[in-house]
Formats: structure tokens, sequence, C-alpha cells
């Protein structure tokens, strides 16, 4: 190894150090709710109020090595390159230094400290539109430091521009992004075929608003290197799993399989999946802000990782205690010295990890019976045809709603319906999986961005009825259809309620009659709605329903109504279930896959 991963943490720190940053150390991978982005997804984001103009206690430059969560491309994950945790190396300038500067910092370390050869540096700039200037100044600087003019392109908005996706309100800018050839040795490399993104700096001076773009009152830099993208190039590696910060990783699987990871077939997908995995679980449930898998919100997301690694741990031939075994060596050998805070919560992590291989284990009976009434529908269906139609050609193909209801309600990764269906003789819909899929993204990220804005649109003593209302028709639904009934969101006005839930049928007649009678007679029952503050820990410990898990911080603010409902959440509730009067389901209906929708009134 040229360079090692706690090497290159220490070089880039030390080198902005040098000149007058101050490290400020890692935050939270989980988004503070203000952007309605769920994680983390680049070092600036937890600097928002600073780029846009807020001075910064710790001073105007600062840096740090920030961890990133992005899961857009999960079902890349498997491949040498894609990583759904991986970390930003960044510094920046809060209104001090610009342009020539950052330009000539960025041109020292990247020849200097890391000993890339200025000559094959490529590097892009922003070629302007109506609102924004061409960045001949960039460019022009450059150019002075010694990097070739035919080594400069500029690009468009697409290209060379960077905001925080779906977001408004928040910083961003023109960006000047660097290349190298991934094959160094190469003799001439041609842009951009032969070459790959290393970082960028970005100089946020605008806001994005609704309509447009206004510029700040600060010049702001912003730069982002891959830590791990680093690392990958500077060893003069293809496989980013090869790096120090998987070593020890891989061998413990390969001990534990005893397969080899260079096998480059399935064994190599497996453990790559399995580390980068279990490396985000653990880095999420250590985070300061923790969080545990569930079916909503960031904890769905949690879910879906590890219930893929513990997949592929099944699939390397290991069993999911595998991933406690990885777990350990992240958080004892990797990145206990970098993130103190796992090495404390280890004990929590690893049991938590254990409990939801438990829950899997458990689901996985349930989702084959379910893939089993699949089969059947499908044999119903094929004799039914034949016989009134000796032309009909036998139906093979597995319905992608089926596939996602299997994916949504029991936790099955589409590549375990697909195995099954093949043992079966069958292929699966991945286009309508794919489309069903879209739409409860779709749902869940409309959902997830108006909590993300403060939850009751309405404060009003009618809303304040139906807010309560809801707790208690979330209990009912959990008593009366499945203890895995959770909200999926909710919509209150003076006039009704609305509320999602997950559940994969319509309810009955006489279940919706038992929950209306459930509700009601908590109601007649009068009991004291109870408000109590509490450690995120203790909610979880006496079983709280968390519904938004990524928004809340430490403190959690929870509402219990007897030993009925307990939830965690920030109210306002009335005082006793007693004045809610009378409630009364008026509709039941499907909201998307495996989603389903009531309108209710208080009257
Ligand atoms: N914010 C920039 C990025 O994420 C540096 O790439």
């Amino acid at each position: 190894m040229k360079i090692t991963g706690k090497e290159l943490r220490k070089a880039w720190l030390d080198f902005y150090k040098s000149k007058g940053h101050v490290d400020i150390g890692a935050v939270s991978l989980i988004g503070d709710g203000s952007t309605g982005v769920m994680f983390n997804v680049a070092g600036m984001q937890p600097l928002m109020p600073y780029l846009l103009g807020k001075p910064h206690p710790m001073g105007k430059r600062l840096c740090n090595v920030q961890g990133c969560i992005r899961t857009v491309d999960i079902d890349s994950v498997g491949d040498p390159s894609h990583f759904t945790f991986f970390e930003m190396m960044g510094n920046w300038s809060i209104g001090d230094y610009f342009k020539k500067e950052k330009t000539a910092w960025t041109v020292e370390i990247l020849t200097s400290v890391f000993g890339l050869d200025k000559d094959k540096l490529c590097t892009t700039v922003f070629e302007g539109n109506q609102s924004v200037p061409r960045d001949e100044e960039t460019a022009e600087y450059l150019v002075s430091l010694g990097i070739r003019r035919d080594h400069i392109f500029f690009l468009p908005k697409e290209d060379n521009w960077w905001e925080l996706e779906g977001t408004v309100g928040t910083p961003c800018g023109p960006d000047n992004e660097w290349f190298y050839p991934l094959n160094a040795d190469m003799v001439s490399p041609v842009f951009p075929d032969d070459y790959v993104e290393i970082g960028n700096d970005v100089y946020m001076q605008y806001r994005k608003t609704e309509t447009g773009y206004e510029p700040l009152a600060n010049k702001n830099v912003d730069t982002g290197f891959g830590f791990d993208r680093m690392l990958l190039f500077l060893n003069g590696l293809k496989d980013a799993y090869k790096t120090d910060l998987f070593t020890g990783v891989l061998a413990k699987l390969e001990e534990l399989s005893g397969k080899s990871y260079d096998d480059g077939g399935e064994t190599t997908r497996a453990m790559r999946i399995i580390a980068d995995h279990t490396r985000t679980t653990v880095m999420l449930i250590g985070d300061p802000k923790g969080i545990l898998p569930s079916n909503v919100g960031a904890g769905y997301i949690l879910r879906r990782i590890m219930r893929r690694a513990i997949r592929w741990c099944r699939r390397l031939g290991v069993s999911s205690d595998a991933m406690l075994e990885v777990a350990k060596i992240f958080i004892r050998e990797v990145y206990g010295e970098a993130y103190p805070l796992l090495a404390e919560k280890e004990d929590y992590i690893l049991e938590e990890i254990k409990r939801e291989a438990d829950r899997f284990e458990a689901t996985l009976q349930a989702g084959i019976k379910e893939f089993e009434k699949c089969l059947q529908g499908i044999a119903r269906k094929n004799e039914f045809m034949k016989k009134n139609d000796p032309a009909y050609v036998f139906e093979t193909v597995l319905g992608g709603k089926q596939a996602f209801r299997l994916y949504d309600t029991y936790g099955f990764p589409l590549e375990l319906t697909e195995e099954l269906a093949a043992e079966n003789g069958l292929t699966v819909d991945r286009e309508g999986f794919d489309a069903a899929f879209k739409e409860h993204q779709e749902k869940s990220r409309v959902l997830s961005k108006g909590e993300a804005k403060g939850g009751l649109e309405s404060h009003s003593e009618q809303a304040t009825k139906y807010h309560t209302a809801t707790h208690l028709l979330n209990a009912a639904l959990k008593t009366v259809l499945s203890p895995d009934c959770n909200q999926k969101g909710s919509n209150i006005t003076d006039e009704r309620m609305r509320f999602d839930f997950n559940f994969d049928r319509a309810m009955t007649p006489e279940e919706i009659k038992a929950v209306e009678d459930l509700v009601n007679e908590k109601i007649r029952e009068d009991i004291p709605v109870v408000y109590r503050e509490m450690s995120l820990e203790e909610a979880r410990k006496e079983h709280f329903v968390g519904v938004f898990d990524s928004k809340y911080g430490d403190v959690v603010k929870t509402y219990s109504i007897g030993d009925f409902s307990k939830e965690m959440c920030g109210g306002p509730h009335v005082e006793r279930t007693g004045v809610l009067g009378h409630f009364k389901i008026h509709k039941e209906q499907s909201s998307s896959a495996g989603v389903r929708r009531i309108k209710a009134i208080l009257e």
C-alpha cells in the first residue's frame, strides 16, 4: 500500500491546517430535516447556515473528512466502484479566500502532497449562461499555476454547477472539477474517456430560490474530494475494495466462507455487498443521531441495506453472524479512531444487527408463504384459461406488483423473488417491479419532505383533535390488523383526517368496524394524553412508535394514551381523549402498492 487510509486522512487535514483551516470534525450522517434531504450527501450539508451567511464559531477556514450516505445507486453496489457510505475530504472558505487561493492550494495538494503529474491533470470550469458569467477567472489562475490550457474545458450547467438536488434556499454555484487518468501509466490519455473525476471546488456564491438564483453576500468555497476514491487512485488500484479500508474485512469473509474474494464472480460481488452494506449499517446505527431499521423514512432505507447484506451472506454461504464479525473489524480496526462513538456504541450496534437479522429470518418464512400463494394464483389462472382456450399460452411471469409487495411487505429483495421464481420455471416482471418501486419512492419522497417541513399545517382546535385521533387509529390498526402496520403519512384539515399505513390488502368491513369501535372505546374511556420528553434510547426501550426516525434529535417528545398508544411526536394534542366525540371511517382504499389509505372524520 503506497498510502493507507489513516495517512490520507491525516495528509488532507494537515495540509489545510497548514493553510489556516480548523478541523471541525465529522458530524451526524442523518439530515437535520431543514432541507428535506434524509442523509448527509455532501460535506457542505451541515455547513449550510454558515455558507448562507451565519458566522461559524470556529472561523472562516474550515476542513474535515465527512461521512456521506448516497443510496440512489444501491443496486450498483457489488461492482468495483460503488458504495452507499463514503467519506468526503472537504475544506471551506466561509466568505474568506476565493478562486486565487483555492486554485493554488488544490494544485499544490494534488501535485506536491499526492504526487500527481501536473501535465496529466485535466480540469473543467463553468462555460456560463444568461445569469452567471463564464468562469475565465478560474481558468486564468489555473494557467498561471501551470495547468495546460488544452487541459481546461468549459462545460455547461449540467456538468459544472453544483447544488443540492431537490432543495430550495440552499447555497450553490459554478464548480471547478478535477480529473486524472485512471491508469496513471498511460502514455497519452484522452479526456474524458481515460479520466476519472477525483474532486471539485465549488465557488458557492449563489442561493437557489423558487425561480432561479440570487447572489449571496458571501463568496464561499466548498471543496469535496472523495476519500475512498482518492485512496484507490493514489494506490494505483482498479478495485475500490482493495484499499486497506477493506483488507481485514475481506480476509474475514474469506475465512468464514472458505471462498476467495478474487474469484471475480458471485463471490466477489457478495463480499463487496456485505462489506459496503455492513459499513453503512455500522455508521448509521452508531451515528450521534443513530437510527434503527424500521418501515419508514431513513429507518426503511437502513432496513433495505441490512436485509440486502443478510441476503448476500446467505448467498455467500455464511450465516448473518458474518455481518457481526465484519462490523467488529470496521469498528475496532478501521474507523474507531476517526469515529470514537462507534467504539462506545459497539455492543449496541452489534445487538441491533442481530435483532434485525432475526426479524428478517422470521419474515422470510411469511414471505415464502405469500410467494407460494402467488404461484397458486398463476397456476389457477393457467388452468382456467387452458380449459376455455386450448391455444392459451401459459403465463410464466410473476407480476411486478406482486414482486414489489413481497419486497415491501415481506422484505424480499427482488433477487430473492427472482431466484424463487426461477426454481418454479417463472421469470419476474422487472419493469413492473421498477414502476411499482418508483411510485412508492416518489410517495415516500413527498411524504418525508412534507414531514420535514414541520408536521401539522394548522394547529386549530379541530386539527389538534384529529391529530390525537391519528394516534388512536395507528394503535387500533396495530391491534386489529397486525403489529407490523405502521403509519406512512397523514394529512389533516379541520374537516377530516387522512391516514396512510402499510398493509397488503383491503380491509374487510368487519375489520373497519372493529377499528372504529376500538377507537371509539378509547375515546369513551376519556384517557389522559400524557406528554413526556426522554432520550431516544429510553423511548425505544419503552416501545414508543417512531414515525419519522430521521427527524428526531437525541431528546424526543413523546405522547402516550394509557397503555394503548405510545408515539414519538411533536404534538400538539388534546388533553383527554373524551373531547374527540365520535370517530367514523369514511373510506378505506389503496394508496400505492402495499399502502392503504383511510379517510375518517370526528363527528
Ligand atoms: N459539495 C461538493 C460535492 O459534494 C463539493 O461534490
